[in-house]
Order: C-alpha cells, then sequence, then structure tokens
C-alpha cells in the first residue's frame, strides 16, 4: 500500500494524517500547543513548536499505523494563514511569529491604505488592509523593531517553516502567499508595488508555486526525526481555508464551502480573480492551479451558540438546546441577534462591533434566544455570501458545510433557507490537512488535477434543502441589515 501524508500547522496543534490511494484517512496524530497573548491583542506563536509538532506527529502516525517511511509518497503542507515567520540568513528564527488573530496593526493598516490609495490597494492585492494580514505586520516591525528589520532574510507563513524544516527549501504556495497581502492577486506572484511601497526586499520574499507542485524533498536530517524517508516530495499546499476547501470538493465555480467552527466562513471557488470593490470580503488565489477564491469570514459563528450557552445554560449539551429552539417558529418571533461578540471582519471589518439582542418581549424565553443566535449566525453568513454574489460569483448549486455547528439539524435547515441553496456535509471531515494530502496524491502522480482527486475522494450528501419559510427569512435579514448602521455608533469604541 503506498500513501501520503497532509500536515497542518494551526494555531492549536500541528496534525498529521495519513491518507491512502483511494483517498481514505487511515490514520491521525497530533501534537498541541498553546499560543501567546504577551500584551493585549497581541498573538504570538514561537515558530519552533510547528516544526517541533509535525516531527512528533509525523513520527506517532507512522508508529501508531504501523506504516513503514517508505510507503510514504508524498507530503503535502497547510497551516494557519498570515502568520509572519522572519529569519536571518542562516534560517535563524528573528522574533516570536505574530499570527493571524493578533490586532495591534491598526495603525499600520492605516498607513498601508493612505500610501497605496485604497482603491488601488485592492485592484492589486484583491483586498483592503486588514489587521490578521501579513503586510501590516511587516510595517510594525519595520517601524518598532529596526533591529529584528535589519537581520531579515527570509520571510515566511507557519506551514512554509515547516516546509524549511523538512526540506531545507524556502517557498511558498500561491493560496497563502496572497494571504500576505503582498500578491498582485491576477499575476499570482509577489507584487513589485507593494513590496517597494514597504520596503520590502523582493530577494526576502520565497519562490512561489501551485498547490500540488512539488517544491522540494525531505531532507537526511528531516528523515531522521520524522521517520520519513530520504527524498520524500513535498509539495506546496495550501493555506489552511483553501486546503479545507480541496478537502471538502470546493475546487470550481457552482459549489461553496462554509465552514460553521467558532468562526464562520464561506468560500467560493472562482475561475478569474475576483474581487469586491471596497474589499469587505477577502479575494486570495486557490491551492488549485489557476484559480481564485472568496471568502468572507465571520469571527463569531458556533462561537455565538457557545457563549450563549455559557452564558444562559452552563453545563447543557449543544444538541438539546438547538433542538428546543426547533420549538420556536421561524424569526423566533420577532428578536434578533446581531452576532458580533469579537468585532466582525465581513461584511464589517470593526473590531468594535459588538453583540445585541433586539425586539425582546416577556414572552420570550431561552429557546427564542437560541433560535434568533442560529438564524443572526445565517443572516451574517448571507451577507457574506450577498457581497461574493455581487462580485461576480455564480450563485451556488450546493454548499459543503463543515464544522461543529453543522450537527444541529435545526440550524442546517435554517441554513438552508437563509442562505438559499442546499447544504450538504462530505465523508471526510479532516478538513485543511486532508485536502493538503490531497494535493500530495496530485504532485505524487496519483491524479491528473485536483479536480481528479476530488471527485475521487469527496462525496458530499444533501443533508437540507430551501424550503417555503425563505420567504419569512428574506423578510427578517433585511432588518437585520439595518441593525449594525442603527447601533454602531453605540458601540463602545476604546
Ligand atoms: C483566514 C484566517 C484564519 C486562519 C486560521 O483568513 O485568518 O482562517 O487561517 O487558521
Amino acid at each position: 500500500m503506498a500513501y501520503v501524508i497532509g500536515i497542518d500547522a494551526s494555531t492549536t496543534a500541528t496534525k498529521a494524517v495519513l491518507v491512502d490511494e483511494a483517498g481514505i484517512v487511515r490514520g491521525i496524530a497530533a501534537a498541541e500547543y498553546g499560543f501567546d497573548q504577551p500584551r493585549p491583542l497581541w498573538s504570538e506563536q514561537h515558530s519552533r513548536l510547528w516544526s517541533e509538532g509535525a516531527a512528533a506527529a509525523i513520527r506517532r502516525l507512522l508508529a501508531e499505523t504501523g506504516t513503514d517511511g517508505d510507503a510514504v509518497r508524498a507530503v503535502g503542507l497547510t497551516g494557519q494563514m498570515h502568520g509572519l515567520v522572519l529569519l536571518d540568513a542562516a534560517g535563524e528564527v528573528l522574533r516570536p511569529a505574530i499570527l493571524w488573530n493578533d490586532q495591534r496593526t491598526e495603525a499600520e493598516c492605516e498607513w498601508i491604505r493612505a500610501t497605496i490609495g485604497k482603491e488601488r490597494l485592492v485592484a492589486i492585492t484583491g483586498n483592503d488592509a486588514l489587521t490578521g494580514f501579513t503586510a501590516p505586520k511587516l510595517a510594525w516591525v519595520r517601524d518598532h523593531e529596526p533591529d529584528v528589520w535589519a537581520r531579515v532574510a527570509h520571510v515566511l507563513l507557519p506551514k512554509d517553516y515547516v516546509r524549511w524544516f523538512l526540506t531545507g527549501e524556502y517557498a511558498m504556495d500561491k493560496a497563502d502567499g496572497a494571504g500576505t497581502q503582498l500578491f498582485d492577486l491576477a499575476a499570482r506572484d509577489w507584487s513589485p508595488v507593494m513590496l517597494d511601497a514597504l520596503g520590502i526586499d523582493p530577494a526576502w520574499m520565497p519562490p512561489t508555486f501551485e498547490g500540488p507542485e512539488v517544491t522540494g524533498v525531505v531532507s537526511r536530517a528531516a528523515a531522521e526525526a520524522t521517520g520519513l524517508r530520504l527524498g520524500t516530495p513535498v509539495v506546496a499546499g495550501g493555506g489552511d481555508q483553501a486546503a479545507n476547501a480541496v478537502g471538502t470538493g470546493v475546487v470550481g465555480p457552482g459549489t461553496m464551502a462554509l465552514s460553521l467552527g467558532t468562526s464562520g466562513v464561506v468560500f467560493a471557488a472562482t475561475d478569474a480573480p475576483l474581487y469586491e470593490p471596497a474589499g469587505r470580503v477577502h479575494a486570495f488565489c486557490h491551492a488549485v492551479p489557476g484559480r481564485w477564491h472568496l471568502m468572507s469570514v465571520m469571527l463569531s459563528a458556533a462561537g455565538s451558540m457557545r457563549w450563549l450557552r455559557d452564558a444562559i445554560a452552563p453545563g447543557e449539551a449543544f444538541g438539546d438546546l438547538a433542538e428546543a429552539a426547533g420549538e420556536v417558529a421561524p424569526g423566533s418571533d420577532g428578536v434578533l441577534f446581531l452576532p458580533y461578540l469579537s468585532g466582525e471582519r465581513s461584511p464589517y471589518p470593526d473590531p468594535h462591533a459588538r453583540g445585541a439582542f433586539t425586539g425582546l418581549t416577556l414572552r420570550h424565553d431561552r429557546r427564542h434566544l437560541t433560535r434568533a443566535v442560529m438564524e443572526g449566525v445565517a443572516f451574517g453568513l448571507r451577507d457574506g455570501l450577498d457581497l461574493m454574489l455581487a462580485a461576480g460569483t455564480p450563485p451556488p448549486a450546493q454548499i459543503r458545510a463543515s464544522g461543529g455547528g453543522t450537527a444541529s439539524a435545526v440550524w442546517r435547515q435554517i441554513l438552508a433557507d437563509v442562505l438559499e441553496a442546499e447544504i450538504a456535509t462530505v465523508s471526510t471531515t479532516e478538513g485543511a490537512a486532508y485536502g493538503a494530502a490531497l494535493l500530495a496524491a496530485v504532485g505524487a502522480g496519483w491524479f491528473p488535477s485536483v479536480e481528479a482527486a476530488t471527485d475521487r475522494a469527496v462525496r458530499a450528501t444533501p443533508v437540507a434543502t430551501p424550503g417555503p419559510d425563505a420567504a419569512t427569512y428574506r423578510e427578517r435579514h433585511a432588518a437585520y441589515r439595518a441593525l449594525y448602521p442603527a447601533l454602531s455608533p453605540l458601540f463602545p469604541r476604546d
């Protein structure tokens, strides 16, 4: 038997997944860790956690599944996007990585907008400047840590540090590259305008590759550390969102992915570099060669349900809470919920946005609050979907949903009615790491294309279709849309 391995260097663990030639997951191992918040708004992690995590996870995966390293034909990489990794000329880490959820760079985002011009910035990179992206983090280091800046020789993203550890090569995939906001989106490579404006030496930036392309092979040192065979090819892979979309088969126009975890993401594959002119949804390269994607990100999706449960029904099972909400009619009897509990990204990139319940009366109980939270999250996701449709994405025939929130049948039906699309779940639940393994399978020559790999490996099962309540929700969504403009002047700004 022959296998490929997908590795995901996420914010909370580095995970390794073993996949066979039929696309079936044969084993999973993970090394967990935390991240540091040395100051309010800061979020950092040492890059060593990912390389050591990858070595530990691969060793354990091979041991627990009784797999010989020789049987692994290729490795694919994915990981948390946007994190800034800085190395000196000898490949030594210069400072802890600044992560995607770090919020220190509001001033640098303003500076980027003012320097490039917002319209031009969005036209080149596909995106407005956001604190999460890598470009403002580089500007922050340039302005606040000149000693570090003076020694920079290589800029990488988290998964590419694992690649450096495994192969000794500096390289990056185009999907994650676009997430730095230093890419020319249409050209699928570094933008001279962006690099020049930020004072970045182009020699710092690694060559970029399409997701299934081989970027190097496992070195002798890495073979000893992991148990993989010396010379095993390592493919470019993709950032976690793009790799997750590959893992759910969302590789071409017409199908979308919805991830309903703590945050909520609506993801559409496109065959042209579409972008939303105000930059309210993200536009990046896909991990599929020659494809792009649009993506809207809600910061508190299933996270809103967790908050509600902890606030009003601590210890209660989510399933019970959600099922009881099914006793309330669509529209929650007039209650609306705004899910901006951690600020928001799409459609309002506003760290000061806040959550709200409106329309409460003495008649309402916790079932109404629960249903209103599920509906409010669905309305927020619909806002993102609408921006993507306006940018030119075809309406989805099917939305492939994953994440904890999709366990609830009540919520799945709300999503189908509000998003007005069939909701399907997929046979594969290992997300981004699985997508990275499929990219490795293409790189190993098992499949002629990413589409051929996902056609073979990913099975989608429809679980909800839009019904007669869609009309009620359209009306409630119009009311929901009025909430943010009305309430935003009341949100605390500091
Ligand atoms: C995507 C993003 C997150 C991180 C989390 O834009 O910031 O999904 O990639 O791992």
